[in-house]
């Protein structure tokens, strides 16, 4: 190129980034021109037994290791108490237990005790078990004894001072296996959390225990229900739809230790408990219509996750008649779920307490299939197709891996992701072909952030839900995971979770925040937008709701510097004045909540008296904003 053209194109360009400049970064809106509908199942809940998410996190049980199952042969989490002279031995029984389910138990032999030196048992709880003031706690356990009349007294007792918050006594054991129930009431006491349960015996005796259990007050009061502060900040998310029971813990380790769902319900004595693929046991507690009645509570659907022949040590069932008893356990499951009481499995839910039948759209064919190395998903998608689908044609069959054979009804694809990958990759589904599968997208997560997401990841994520709400014609569903944390040492199997928690107090991290924001202001239909000459890093998605007349803009700036926009509204009519901005934001991308400071980062409101056709908004340095308008 000649100087002469060279000097020519240089002054073009620079007059082309003054002119640019001048008009800065914009944000046209076309009010009038909805591009898709979104889909109003967008976002929801995925949960599995991982980092003490139901056992020690949103299941309510105090007491940990509560059942005495097949493989427990370490007492960890139990210790003998023995006051004064007095003496004990405490053993796993093997030769009794108060179930065919449970076939052991715990022994407590007390060779010396007195009223005032009795001897037992204390159980240390997941990372010490809560205590409030003026609270009843609601007790049971199954026990027997070798000396008929032999009393029990179940105290809850402060680790540290000694001190008893609240104790009661069962009379008259007996020599057979029996459930015993109890209730503990706290007075004046301080709110703490290193306490411990403590079981004595004030004579010599030999004591058989299974099932020992203790219940604080629950979300609507139900029996053996979930933690009230977990559950409100999931209601706070307004989840539509609740993915279980896993991953992972679907599948487990070894097809003999996948979720067996026929384990999972009816009373907990006929519930045998099993291991999880991360690393504890799980009790069980939260079976399948506890699932469905959290569900219930919180008016989520069920997206029913069945075990479809794939245990994550690359163990298989091959496809055919080997499957079959597989897809039978399905097929139960399914009229478990959705039966009238006049089926055998509706009957069996009745008997359990809940004889009305659950609203079941989406059904889950396995998780994470691309695992399996054999190559069969292909072969079991279609046939767990071939015979669920004549049964249930309104079921949408959700596949977990590609399917070459026939074209799934959904398709669910995991991102676990860097936030300079949710952030480059915020577009990911823009040119994805309509004419496939419906997409669920049933994990992702922006990964940065120990135990819980720090604003780094939220802004990651919010750039990435950007494009899933652009793309909702496509993308049906999608769920965050995990959920949950236990953020207590030896708490947590997975780095980066949603929400955090100890035994007394818990906290939603940025990206829950995040997820709150964009799902309290979904909107109805996808509108067309066009964002200019905001540089690199900035996203935004922008929804209305025709029937409300509001419209939803969402703009999520992850620079470091303030970003003013430029906004018009074409095709609106009047647009009112007022309108609502939310915004999280911090000071650096590392800011976060704890557990200790959990409320560092929370969203923001301010009154907007400027809004129009045209008007401009800043947005601050690292923030993930939602404009609420009315027009
Ligand atoms: O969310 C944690 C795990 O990640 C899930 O159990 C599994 O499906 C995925 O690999």
């Amino acid at each position: 190129m000649s100087k002469r053209y060279f000097v020519t194109a240089l002054l073009a360009i620079l007059v082309l980034s003054l002119r640019l400049a001048a008009q800065g970064p914009s944000l046209v809106i076309q009010v009038d021109h909805p591009t898709a509908k979104v889909s109003p199942m967008l976002y929801g809940l995925m949960t599995e037994e991982i980092n003490f998410s139901y056992d020690g996190g949103l299941y309510a049980e105090l007491v940990r290791d509560r059942a005495i199952g097949q493989d427990r042969r370490a007492l960890t989490h139990w210790t003998m108490v023995a006051r004064g002279n007095s003496m004990v031995n405490i053993s796993v029984d093997s030769q009794t237990g108060p179930s065919t389910a449970l076939p052991r138990s715990l022994k407590v032999s007390v060779t010396a005790a007195t009223e005032t030196s009795p001897a037992g048992v204390q159980n240390d709880g997941y990372w010490g078990i809560p205590v409030r003031p003026q609270t009843t706690y609601s007790g049971s356990f199954y026990a027997k004894t070798d000396s008929a009349g032999t009393p029990v007294t179940v105290s809850l007792v402060n680790d540290q001072t000694g001190a008893t918050a609240a104790s009661t006594t069962v009379t008259a054991l007996t020599g057979e296996w029996k459930q015993y129930t109890f209730t503990l009431k706290t007075g004046q006491v301080p709110v703490r959390a290193n306490n411990h349960l403590i079981l004595t015996i004030p004579h010599p005796a030999t004591v058989w225990f299974n099932l020992v259990s203790l219940f604080p007050p629950t979300y609507h009061n139900r029996i053996h229900g979930n933690r009230i502060d977990l559950m409100e900040k999931l209601a706070a998310m307004h989840p539509a739809f609740l993915r279980f029971p896993g991953g992972n813990y679907l599948e487990g380790d070894h097809i003999s230790e996948r979720f067996e769902w026929k384990k999972t319900i009816g009373p907990w004595v006929d519930r045998p408990t099993h291991p999880s693929p991360w690393r504890y046991h799980s009790s069980d507690g939260m079976g399948l219509l506890e699932f469905l009645e959290w569900c219930e509570d919180l008016k989520m659907e069920p997206v029913l996750a069945v075990y479809a022949g794939y245990s994550m040590r690359q163990e298989h069932v091959d496809p055919g008649p080997a499957l079959e008893p597989y897809i039978q356990d399905a097929l139960d499951e399914i009229e478990y779920v959705t039966g009238g009481t006049d089926t055998k499995w509706g009957a069996e839910r009745a008997r359990d307490g809940h004889p009305a039948p659950f609203k079941l759209t989406y059904v889950e064919i396995g998780n994470e299939d691309w695992f399996d190395r054999s190559g069969s998903y292909d072969g079991r998608y279609a046939q767990y197709y071939k015979e669920i689908k004549p049964r249930y044609p309104d079921l949408q069959l959700i596949a977990t891996a590609p399917i070459k054979s026939m074209k799934p009804d959904v398709l669910d694809e995991h991102f676990y992701m860097s936030a300079e990958k949710s952030l480059s990759d915020a577009n990911h589904y823009d040119k994805t072909d309509r004419n496939g599968p419906k997409i669920f997208v049933g994990e992702w997560a922006t990964r940065e952030g120990s135990p819980t997401p720090n604003l780094q990841s939220a802004l990651g994520d919010a750039a990435w839900m950007t494009g899933m709400e652009r793309n909702s014609d496509l993308i049906i569903m999608a769920s965050y995971a995990p959920l949950f944390v236990n953020v207590n040492p030896g708490g947590m199997q997975w780095e980066t979770d949603l929400i955090g928690y100890d035994a007394l107090t818990s906290y939603g991290s940025p990206s829950y925040w995040a997820q709150v924001l964009f799902n309290r202001h979904l909107g109805t239909e996808v509108v067309a937008s066009t964002l200019a000459d905001a540089g690199p890093r900035v996203y935004t998605s922008v929804t209305r709701d025709e029937k409300a007349r509001k419209l939803f803009i969402k703009v999520v700036n992850a620079t470091s510097e303030v970003r003013p926009i430029s906004i018009t509204l074409d095709g609106a009519g009047k647009v009112k004045r007022a309108a609502m901005l939310y915004t999280l934001s911090g000071k650096t991308p590392n800011a976060t909540n704890t557990i200790a400071n959990p409320e560092a980062l929370v969203p923001v409101e301010h009154k907007i008296e400027t809004a129009g056709p045209k008007f401009e908004q800043r947005f601050e340095p690292y923030s993930i904003n939602v404009m609420e308008l009315s027009y």
